[in-house]
């Protein structure tokens, strides 16, 4: 059974930075989140359309994230020397920065979005613009055979039928290749307060207790966990056919888990419970701040954002811009706060008091850049894992 803990209200797509001429037809969604009793899975109870999120607007080009490129690349470089498979499949491959660290005779991208697709498709890589599914796993094996290591990142946790995704997966896969896939990982969400990491494109928040359940049910099994600090900190899966050795990062994750109590109801009645306090302490603490005459902006434009601001009921009343190094994202207004996003060139930090951290998983990357910034007083906000103040 499927029991509810947390509402975040009436949200936007996260990802969906508007014109003002579209701020009347903006779609928005009721945001509440589950747990299941059976699997252990969390997920958003209603689930928007794909379509909607994923097309050839999608703005999250991974090649603009510093950090995301050397991450990938160092995971392509880890994964080969590892398992060192003949060929190799992306789901979600986005702009390229993982696959392309393979060669390109042997690779094969899967992504939605046209506008990746098309990219690394120029790029010279066998591109299929689409979801993943066991029909396309299908065409793609009579096409190129099975493959020795199927890859994914940020992007499992975004398909709603998991049992096709992972079924679709065991499909294609040789006897002794490898499945690796990350996403954010439930427990660092839990422990550290960041329900923005839920939102339209994570219908699923991942614990590697659910995981195992769920991949065993399509023949797969989850042998290796890797724990990141990627996205807040993630989790990286491995799985594979039949019967393999079960490492013991297997256990320890699913005893850390259990021990947290990721498998009782009521650790998601206590988060709801700080999700609420946070907000709260959100409000008062900018409102302060804009009772005082303080001027405040936020750095990062991101599907984060999104959550807080429209959970909080943040607007251009109490944040004056947003920065943001996408230029997709540039001259756009933020989903549902319609807060202007504009170019970090164009503004002059300086003339601003505080700055929220829109994008917190960049916070040493972000201070180290604006140090200048600190230097002349100002301050950074974050509400992860509580709101303060840091200079
Ligand atoms: P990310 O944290 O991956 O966000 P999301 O919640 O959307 O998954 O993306 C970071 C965003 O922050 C991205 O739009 C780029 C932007 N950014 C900056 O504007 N300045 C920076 O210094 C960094 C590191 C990121």
């Amino acid at each position: 059974m499927k029991k509810e803990f947390l509402d975040l209200g009436r949200q936007p797509i996260a990802n969906k930075f508007l014109n003002k001429e579209d701020f009347d037809d903006e779609f928005f969604f009721d945001l509440k989140v589950c747990w299941d009793e059976e699997t252990k899975l969390v997920s958003i109870k209603d689930f928007v359309e794909p379509e909607r999120i994923f097309n050839d607007d999608y703005p999250y080009h991974t090649s603009n994230s510093f950090p995301m490129v050397k991450h990938f690349k160092d995971a392509a470089e880890m994964l080969k020397k590892k398992f060192n498979p003949k060929n190799v499949l992306e789901i979600g491959s986005n702009d390229g920065p993982f696959i392309t660290n393979f060669d390109k005779e042997t690779s094969v991208c899967v992504e939605p979005c046209g506008n990746f697709s098309l990219k690394t498709a120029h790029m010279g890589y066998q591109s299929y613009t689409s979801f993943w599914t066991t029909e396309l796993s299908e065409k793609i094996k009579s096409h190129h055979g099975k493959m020795d290591l199927i890859y994914a990142a940020n992007c499992i946790c975004h398909i709603h039928d998991l049992d096709d995704a992972f079924s679709a997966v065991a499909n294609l896969l040789s006897d002794d290749g490898v499945f690796v896939f990350e996403d954010p990982s439930l427990l660092k969400i839990l422990e550290r307060g960041s329900y923005d990491q839920i939102y339209d494109e994570h219908p699923h928040i991942f614990s590697v207790t659910a995981l195992n359940n769920l991949l065993r049910r399509s023949g797969l099994t989850l042998f290796r966990v890797d724990n990141l600090s990627v996205h807040g900190g993630s989790n990286r899966i491995y799985a594979a056919k039949g019967n393999v050795e079960v490492e013991q990062s297997v256990a320890d994750n699913l005893i850390e888990e259990s021990i947290f109590g990721i498998n009782h109801f009521q650790t998601y009645e206590i988060f709801a419970k700080r999700v609420k306090d946070s907000k709260d302490e959100l409000l008062r603490c900018l409102g302060n701040l804009r009772h005082n005459g303080k001027k405040i902006i936020c750095i990062g434009a991101t599907a984060k954002s999104t959550t807080v601001f429209n959970y909080c009921g943040i607007g251009p009343d109490l944040i004056d811009l947003i920065t943001d190094t996408t230029e997709a994202k540039q001259g756009m207004f933020s989903p549902g706060s319609h807060i202007p996003v504009v170019d970090r060139k164009s503004v002059n930090l300086n003339d601003y008091d505080y700055a929220f951290l829109g994008a917190w998983n960049f916070k040493d990357v972000i201070a180290n850049k604006e140090r200048e910034f600190v230097e002349n007083g100002g301050k950074f906000i974050t509400h992860v894992p509580k709101i303060i103040m840091l200079s």
